[in-house]
């Protein structure tokens, strides 16, 4: 049987999870592939601490170069994270001519661009799986199983954190402080938590999903980002009572000749199967011409889970190394050329529907001269609830809008916080209904 050799940069969590997997999955995988995938080096500089993996014959160096200049390797598996030292790693891995497999999202989504281009002009892959979602199997499923479709749009829940914090909220009624300590003990959140709980890890997500289903270069930086940081227990409380549920979503939709691609927290029906996705777990919901809804459930991070992501993409390039052909499947779902500049659009032209909750003064007026604003600027209220008690002569004021264009409502809300009639800040969640199509 044919020996494709393998290298790992980075035994951390998910490197160790990848020579776990390789070692305990050898037959499955040999008979599955045809060929043996051998564990040949594993650089890390960390060579002391013992994860618990036998390492039989595979070596573990300190030098990165070790791997990255050994001509006998043929797919060199990235799990450093970040972007640095990694994106040096992978640039000179590719240079040398070597598949690359990699778990980091925040290096694609920033420099993906450019490390497609790199693999191009070396005939080599690049493959990443495990980057969206974690073993979900989102990327293959856009480059090859839809290939035959058009994606109309994407919601997904993409990050764990966010989506154990807000459901610790809702079940327990926890504050945002303390469900966030409980993830981090969990170890779901990323070493920076605000990535996490910013947005901006889902964000680098839905780059990269965007690309692969609207065939556009990776773009971030013109996604619209917000975090979970200002959603508490009275807002989720008021979502229930209304038939919601709040998540942070990612939603990329196709908008003319526009991509929408957006990341914010936001209120769904609680009969969308999106809003039953609890604790840390992801899912996405596909909608595509020929298929109609398709939808994908598993753990978005974790160990084995990733390391099976991983694998899947070591497994598809060794398939291709013993049939003899190279980078079957363009690396971002389209031939390099046939890539579109397709522009995202920009936020204050979205239209959709709008939670607003507002501290208002409990005087007379108040109530009148906040929907006056809101119809001055083309914003129709479906239902306005005030509930709960006056606490330092204070009332929250909820209003759901009927569709409405964000610029608008911005502008509304400039005006409102400018009057007397409310303190502090007022809240705005999204709502995205199911037949908003
Ligand atoms: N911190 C990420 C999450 C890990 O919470 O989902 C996977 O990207």
């Amino acid at each position: 049987m044919k020996i494709i050799h393998i290298g790992i940069l980075g035994y951390g969590v998910v490197g160790t999870g990848v020579a776990k997997l390789l070692k305990q999955k050898k037959q499955l995988l040999e008979s599955r592939i045809g060929a043996v995938l051998k564990l040949k080096t594993i650089a890390d500089i960390d060579t002391i601490t013992d994860r618990g993996v036998d390492l039989g014959s595979t070596s573990l160096v300190s030098d990165a170069n070790l791997i990255i200049n050994d001509p006998k390797i043929d797919i060199i598996v990235e799990t450093i994270g970040g972007k640095t030292i990694a994106k040096k790693f992978i640039m000179d891995s590719l240079e040398n001519k070597k598949h690359v497999v990699t778990a980091n999202k925040a290096l694609l989504a920033s420099f993906g661009n450019d490390l497609v281009k790199t693999a191009r002009n070396n005939q080599v892959d690049l493959a990443f799986e495990a980057s969206c979602g974690g073993c979900m199997p989102i990327i293959k499923s856009l480059k090859e199983s839809l290939v035959a479709n058009d994606i109309n749009s994407m919601s997904a829940i993409l990050n764990g954190t966010c989506n154990y914090i807000l459901t610790k909220i809702s079940r327990d009624g926890s504050g945002f402080e303390e469900a966030l300590k409980s993830a981090q003990k969990l170890g779901y959140a990323e070493a920076e938590p605000s990535l996490d709980i910013d947005g901006y890890d889902t964000a680098h997500k839905l780059a990269i999903l965007n690309s692969l289903a609207h065939g556009m270069e990776i773009n971030l930086k013109d996604i619209h980002v917000e975090g979970i940081r200002n959603i508490t227990p009275v807002d989720i409380q008021f979502a229930r009572s209304f038939g919601y549920t709040i998540k942070l979503l990612a939603i990329g939709r196709i908008r003319g000749d526009y991509v929408e691609a957006r990341v914010h927290p936001t209120m769904i029906s609680s009969s969308n199967p999106l809003s039953h996705v609890d604790m840390s777990m992801n899912a996405i919901a596909i909608d595509a011409d020929a298929t109609g809804q398709t939808m994908l459930y598993g753990h978005g991070a974790g160990m084995m889970p990733t390391a099976s992501a991983v694998l899947s993409d070591i497994a598809d390039i060794a398939r291709n190394i013993i049939s003899g052909i190279k980078r079957r499947v363009p690396i971002l779902g389209y031939p390099e050329d046939n890539i579109k500049p397709i522009r995202i659009l920009p936020m204050d032209e979205l239209y959709t529907r709008y939670y607003l909750r507002f501290e208002a003064q409990d005087h007379p007026g108040v109530l009148s001269k906040i929907s006056g604003i809101l119809g001055e600027n083309n914003i129709s209220i479906k239902s306005v609830h005030q509930k709960g008690r006056k606490t330092n002569g204070k009332v929250p004021v909820v209003m759901i809008t009927h569709i409405a264009k964000e610029a608008w409502v911005q502008k509304a809300l400039k005006q409102i916080s400018k009057t007397d009639s409310i303190v502090g800040d007022p809240i705005v969640i999204r709502i995205e209904e199911m037949d908003q199509e």
